[in-house]
């Protein structure tokens, strides 16, 4: 599949500090790309070069295959960007406001358009009350609506979720997943790892404003070395049912829980080594009470890339 966003070198120095250093990034047709680090890591900065906000000191950005710097104005209506700040007329009602920017780009069928965008956001109930009088989540619900109201191909999202009580994250989720099957590519960056987890195929993990890892979800969950852990309890623990256990090929550790004698903890690469363990467990006199499976979560992984690769 061809790449939507390709960057090259993208770098953005400031004086004598790189906030974002030598990124390469593809991201293809129909992706939801999670972006994801820490505070400070350079997310905000790259979504800046990618929509034109900001002038890389050095490398390119491609969408659709063109230069940006090119192609600004053609390229800018084919992009929809949430940013960070929410800069919002507060005397506004949420019909002016998206009328506003439906008439910036000229907008055919406006009020049909409009409509369909409110009732999208679920906010149509609401359409003349004034944006001052709007919650967080509601704010955030009306800048998406306005991403939209030109129908782009690619929606950027920097940290959707940041500052929204549960119920806000999850309505902002299901809108990003209704955009994703209305064939939208979309590049969204957070620092709330489970929230990419939730939501993303693919993502990157910037951090120091370097990428240090990317690829599809599952991949990135398999980066880091354990890949599950199970957590078996047994009628009696016996020292030779460990030792047995540590000896088979792909067992990467087994413990016994701190506060339950009668629990192991396996870490091995894959759930389906379940039916060896239970079986090696069984040969050594061992009876199963219990069994359950935690998987490898992208926050191990992130935990361990940023705290381990990057110096
Ligand atoms: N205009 C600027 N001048 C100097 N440093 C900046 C500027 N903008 C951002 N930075 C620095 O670049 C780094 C990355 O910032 P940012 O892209 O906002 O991170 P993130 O969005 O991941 O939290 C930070 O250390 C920030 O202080
Ligand atoms: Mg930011």
């Amino acid at each position: 599949m061809s790449a939507v966003i390709e960057t090259k070198n993208l770098t953005k120095i400031y004086g004598e500090f790189h906030a974002v250093k030598n990124l390469n990034l593809k991201v293809s047709e129909g992706e939801v790309f999670g972006f994801l680090g820490p505070n400070g890591a350079g997310k905000t900065t790259t979504i800046s070069m990618l929509t034109g906000i900001l002038h890389p000191t050095k490398g390119s950005v491609h969408l659709f295959g063109e230069n940006l710097s090119d192609d600004y104005f053609n390229l800018k209506r084919r992009i929809g960007v949430v940013s960070e700040q929410q800069y919002m007329y507060n005397k506004m009602t949420a019909c002016e406001y998206l009328s506003f920017f439906a008439d910036l780009y000229r907008v055919k069928n406006k009020k049909r358009k409009i409509n369909e965008l409110l009732k999208f956001v679920e906010l149509y109930k609401y359409k003349d009350k004034k944006l001052g009088e709007y919650s967080k989540g509601m704010r955030q619900k009306i800048s998406i609506s306005r991403s939209l109201v030109h129908d782009p191909d690619i929606l950027f999202l920097d940290e959707p979720a940041y500052g929204l009580d549960p119920a806000g994250v999850k309505e902002v989720r299901d809108i990003i997943f209704k955009e994703k099957d209305n064939g939208k590519t979309i590049f969204m960056s957070s620092h709330i790892l489970s929230e990419v987890e939730k939501i993303c195929n693919y993502a990157g993990i910037i951090d120091k404003g370097v990428l240090v890892k990317k690829g599809a979800m599952d991949q990135l969950k398999k980066a880091s070395s354990p890949g599950c852990e199970l957590e078996i309890e047994l009628v009696e623990v016996k020292k030779k049912i460990i030792e047995s256990l540590k000896k088979l090929p792909f067992v990467v550790d087994v413990e016994v829980v701190k506060n339950n004698k009668n629990i192991l903890r396996i870490k091995a690469p894959d759930e389906k080594n379940r039916a060896e363990i239970s079986g090696c467990i069984f040969e050594n006199g061992g009876a199963i009470t219990g069994m359950s499976t935690k998987k490898a979560t992208l926050e191990d992984a992130f935990v361990e890339i940023t705290r381990g690769e990057v110096k």
